[in-house]
């Protein structure tokens, strides 16, 4: 039985990931920054299902929690075969004129150094180079990565410009080492995150500029993640998969 980590798996994406991965006969991991009730629930809905999951709290932007979180499902499962970083964050909507350092710091030690943590601790157990069994990585990244999120959240976007990069030059630094690692760039999907951005009816909002007329489902976004860590997707590497309704 496989054994992914799916970080910021509480609610959203990453939790409809979790169930989507966990009926598929992994093993799942459900990181969670806050909220330990919802990613308890999480993790009830998949064992009541016959599934197999646990949850870990972890700030994924803390090197030694990162650490410490690898470690601890090494012992309980053994090493992670799937990493899916998911867990990201965006602040109150803005123009960069008026963003501070502190505010940029934060959202790239979240969606940047987490990411990057994530992958390393990743990498070390499963390369080949280090005796592992190959894997793959899913980086979830973002439209905002293309679009640039103006008068919005341009902060947040260059932390998705920066996963982009991250996952194509991390795909070509392990892909003789048994590991793939892909992106998918989400955009405008029906979760809490956009309350975040002081606009909980973003989605709808936008919706009429969508090619397609409508905003996306988290399900719709863990369809995509499972294929790319799927064996059939066994000769995707540094591949994005862009799921925005057409944007
Ligand atoms: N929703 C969209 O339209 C959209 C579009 C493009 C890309 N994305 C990307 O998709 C991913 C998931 O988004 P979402 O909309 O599902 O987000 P969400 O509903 O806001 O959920 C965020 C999740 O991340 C966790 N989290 C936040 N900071 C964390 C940290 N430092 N360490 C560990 N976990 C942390 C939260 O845990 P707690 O609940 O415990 O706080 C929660 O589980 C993000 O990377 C986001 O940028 C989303």
């Amino acid at each position: 039985m496989k054994i992914v980590l799916i970080t910021g798996a509480s609610r959203g994406i990453g939790k409809a990931t979790a169930q989507l991965l966990a009926q598929q006969g992994m093993r799942v991991v459900v990181n969670y920054l806050r909220d330990k009730q919802a990613a308890q629930a999480v993790v009830d809905t998949i064992n009541i299902a016959g599934g197999t999951a646990m949850a870990w709290q972890a700030d994924v932007s803390d090197e030694r929690q990162v650490v410490d979180m690898f470690t601890a499902i090494d012992d309980a499962w053994g090493p992670v075969a799937v990493l899916v970083n998911n867990a990201g964050i965006l602040s109150t909507q803005c123009r960069v004129e008026d963003l501070t350092a502190e505010r940029i710091n934060r959202v790239l030690t979240t969606n940047v150094t987490g990411y990057f943590l994530c992958c390393r601790e990743a990498v070390k157990r499963m390369s080949h180079q280090h005796g592992g069994a190959g894997g793959a990585i899913v980086n979830v990244s973002s439209a905002a990565s293309r679009l640039g999120a103006p008068g919005e959240y341009v902060d947040y976007a260059a932390s998705k410009g920066a996963v982009d990069s991250l996952t194509i030059g991390l795909s070509l630094e392990v892909a003789a080492q048994g590991i793939r690692v892909n992106g998918v760039r989400p955009g405008f999907i029906y979760t809490d995150m956009h309350a975040s951005g002081g606009e909980p009816g973003r989605v709808d909002r936008v919706a009429s500029a969508i090619p397609m007329r409508r905003g996306g489902r988290p399900e719709e976004v863990a369809q995509a993640i499972a294929w790319l860590v799927s064996d059939s997707a066994s000769y995707v590497t540094g591949s994005f998969v862009d799921l925005a309704g057409g944007k």
